[in-house]
């Protein structure tokens, strides 16, 4: 029986100016899923590793079963779909786990199917996925994830979608430390209003971040990489967080904050030195207070999603 496998790389939600509209992929870790055709009629999930036991084996349950479900429905697909999830990253860590599950899926799906479908249509069905996992339809996880790059999510109804350049010297420190936080939960805690002054304080952020990248201007990067609508409900949720933001600007990067909806932090360096120099810098402290931490330096991922 024909299988096809997609791997799907995590990524970095928000770079704290642009909340639910801006995301990046990195290279790894990332999450793989195998498809093949089977003669029942029905989809099914006949494998998940890699999650400790957590994931539903009910498809319309499950990010990348849903995904799968809403797919061969719009394609018409009546044959049934099995499907094998393995899991290469940990839950809660706010590196866009649930989509990564969700854009493979709907990546080798397309490649069992002889490629019907774009990567650009293929979007909305991951998003459809990853809203299973976390309440809430937004791309910056899985536009990033299937397209690559630095994706924009200029308008949600309808969709568009929009791939920024990046520094080629531009690299992305990632540290997770072991704590784990639902990104449900952690949008539950938001307000659901947002003053005038933070409104004009985070789009002119978000614009400033926009030509900053066009440009290479790291100064303006660290100029408009602040959050004011997540990162003050968030942060109290982390710990050491300011710590570990005052740590990371001694180490010479350009802007930190947090990956998504955490518990992961990153920074944005010119270079790989400032890069790495932070994430020794933030290991080494935070097993100083008795948290260990996985940690990665990555350049962004151009490729997005890729079928193995
Ligand atoms: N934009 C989403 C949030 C990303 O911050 O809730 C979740 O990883």
């Amino acid at each position: 029986m024909k299988m096809v496998t997609a791997f799907a790389p995590a990524s970095v939600a928000n770079l704290n100016c642009g909340f639910d509209v801006l995301g990046l992929a990195i290279e790894a870790p990332g999450d793989n899923v195998s498809v093949s055709f089977n003669d029942t009629g029905l989809s099914r999930i006949v494998e998940i590793t890699g999650d400790e036991g957590r994931l539903p084996y009910e498809v319309a349950a499950n990010t990348a079963g849903k995904a799968i479900l809403d797919m061969c429905r719009h394609l018409g697909e009546k044959r049934g779909i099995d499907i094998r999830i393995h899991k290469n990253m940990p839950f809660g860590s706010g590196l866009g786990s649930s989509a990564a599950s969700a854009v493979a899926a709907v990546v080798a799906l397309n490649g069992l199917l002889g490629s019907p479908l774009s990567k650009m249509e293929l979007l909305p069905f991951a998003m459809a996925g990853e809203a299973v996992a976390s309440g809430a339809l937004h791309a910056d996880n899985v536009g990033p994830s299937l397209l690559g790059g630095i994706v924009l999510i200029s308008g949600y109804q309808p969709l568009d979608v929009n791939v920024l350049p990046a520094p080629d010297d531009l690299y992305i420190s990632v540290v997770k430390p072991d704590v784990e936080i639902l990104t449900q939960e952690a949008r539950n805690i938001l307000p659901k209003e947002v003053s005038m002054k933070a409104a004009i304080k985070q789009s002119g952020n978000l614009a400033g971040l926009v030509r900053g990248l066009y440009e290479s201007d790291y100064a303006a990067i660290g100029r408009s990489m602040i959050d004011v609508l997540a990162e003050p409900y968030r942060a109290p949720l982390i710990p050491h967080f300011d710590e570990m933001r005052d740590l990371a600007f001694k180490a010479g990067v350009t802007s930190f904050g947090i990956s998504g909806s955490g518990p992961t932090v990153f920074a944005f360096s010119k270079g790989e030195e400032k890069a790495s120099l932070m994430l020794e810098s933030l290991r080494e402290y935070l097993l100083a207070q008795g948290i260990s931490s996985i940690q990665f330096v990555s350049k962004v991922n151009t490729k997005g999603a890729v079928l193995c």
